[in-house]
């Protein structure tokens, strides 16, 4: 196995905004091996494409026929990244090891009915291969949860490799549809890592309701409404966010439906724009709570994902946690759209060059394993 080699990574999370892909090479032998970012691209999802992900959240008529064709839409989206970061960094197929792809996730329900359950990240992996003549890993979480793991988060692992070169112990923070923690000690300590909550799901889908805009960007809105105690407290009280890891959630649990539940219980008189300031304090003190509790040790929290560029949030968040600083990932060398991409493209090496890609302390799962299906080019 040659020790400098690209991968490309392909990511399109809970909030189903788009694709984001990077090509990275990776120097040397091993898991902690130093990377490079050779190219970056997004493609936003199209709009009808982005209903029909919506729709498959939930059981449908003819759902089965509906979600292949909306895994072969997705394919060609990927495709697109993979031809736009080809381009972009002077690289043809043939120099690309393999691309690690992620899916579309349409249900997460990992132990649940038989004990086993299930995670379902939906794409056509034999369709990317086809069209770009490279070959692919897909599927990461099912093995995990196969043996007795959530599947997710599986970013921590990558987290401290990429972030846990110095010293120093640290926590990092993705903020996308979800928000999942990592955390470790030093170099060699224990490592963390769990889903808090929402991230921006729900914050995404109320902007959406009363503003028009698809998010609200940099929290302008939010930092407009006044935080309404009842309607916080309650959703606090849901148990998912006291429960002990490993613990992972999704769109399945935190939806419309939950948010309704919430707004309720809290009585009528809530402005629109007091509920978004409510749901953005729940996602900074949800997040707060947990670095404080399960990563007391923490220097500081890098933050990435799309919340990063939430000012209102990382202010939020800044506030909650000080004196511990608050930064975004861009200042550890990876700016933060790029991080969860870069993650797939790690996996993927992981699982072609044999070494596992999870990490059971993080997943529950009864040990370490090798992750993914490999669609040879
Ligand atoms: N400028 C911005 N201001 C506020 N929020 C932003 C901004 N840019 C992106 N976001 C938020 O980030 C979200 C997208 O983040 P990201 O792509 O990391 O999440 P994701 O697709 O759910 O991925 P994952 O599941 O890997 O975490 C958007 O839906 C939006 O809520
Ligand atoms: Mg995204």
């Amino acid at each position: 196995m040659p020790h400098a080699a690209r991968y490309i990574g392909l990511m399109s999370g809970t909030s189903v905004d788009g694709v984001d892909g990077v090509l990275l090479r990776f120097d040397g032998p091993g898991e902690h091996a130093p990377l490079e970012l050779l190219g970056s691209a997004s493609v936003p999802m199209p709009q009808s494409l982005r209903a029909q992900w919506l729709e498959l959240q939930h059981a449908g008529d003819n759902e089965l026929h509906r979600a292949a064709l909306a895994a072969n839409a997705l394919s060609r989206l990927y495709a697109e990244v993979v031809a736009r970061l080809l381009e972009s960094s002077g690289c043809s197929a043939e120099d690309i090891m393999a691309i690690g792809a992620h899916g579309q996730t349409v249900r997460h329900q990992p132990g649940a009915h038989d004990g086993i359950g299930y995670t379902l990240q939906l794409q056509n992996p034999a369709l990317l291969a086809e069209l770009t003549g490279v070959t692919v890993v897909a599927d990461f979480r099912s093995r995990d949860v196969a043996a007795g793991g959530q599947g997710a988060p599986l970013v921590p692992r990558f987290h401290r490799a990429l972030f846990g070169q110095s010293r120093s112990a640290l926590a990092v923070l993705n903020l996308g549809g979800m928000a999942n923690l990592s955390a470790w000690t030093a170099p060699e300590g224990a490592l963390i890592g769990f889903d808090c909550g929402p991230a921006n799901v729900l914050m995404d889908a109320w902007c959406q309701q009363h503003t028009g805009a698809p998010y609200d960007a940099q929290g302008s809105w939010a930092r407009l409404g006044r935080v309404h105690a009842g309607l916080l407290a309650s959703m606090k009280s849901d148990p998912y966010f006291d429960a002990p890891p490993p613990k992972s959630t999704g769109r399945d649990r935190f939806n419309r439906a939950w948010l309704q539940h919430h707004l309720e219980r809290a009585g009528a008189g809530v402005t629109p724009v007091d509920v978004q300031a409510t749901l953005l304090e729940l996602t900074a003190q949800t997040c707060a709570e947990a670095c404080r509790r399960h990563a007391p040790h923490a220097e500081a929290l890098v933050v990435c994902g799309g919340g990063a560029c939430n000012d209102r949030l990382m202010e939020r968040l800044g506030h909650l946690l000080a004196p511990m600083p608050v930064r975004s990932s861009a200042e550890h060398g990876l700016p933060p759209q790029w991080v969860e991409a870069a993650a797939f493209a790690w996996l993927a090496r992981q699982t072609i060059e044999g070494r596992p890609g999870n990490d059971p302390r993080v997943t529950g799962a009864r040990g370490p394993r090798i992750l993914g299906a490999i669609y040879p080019r």
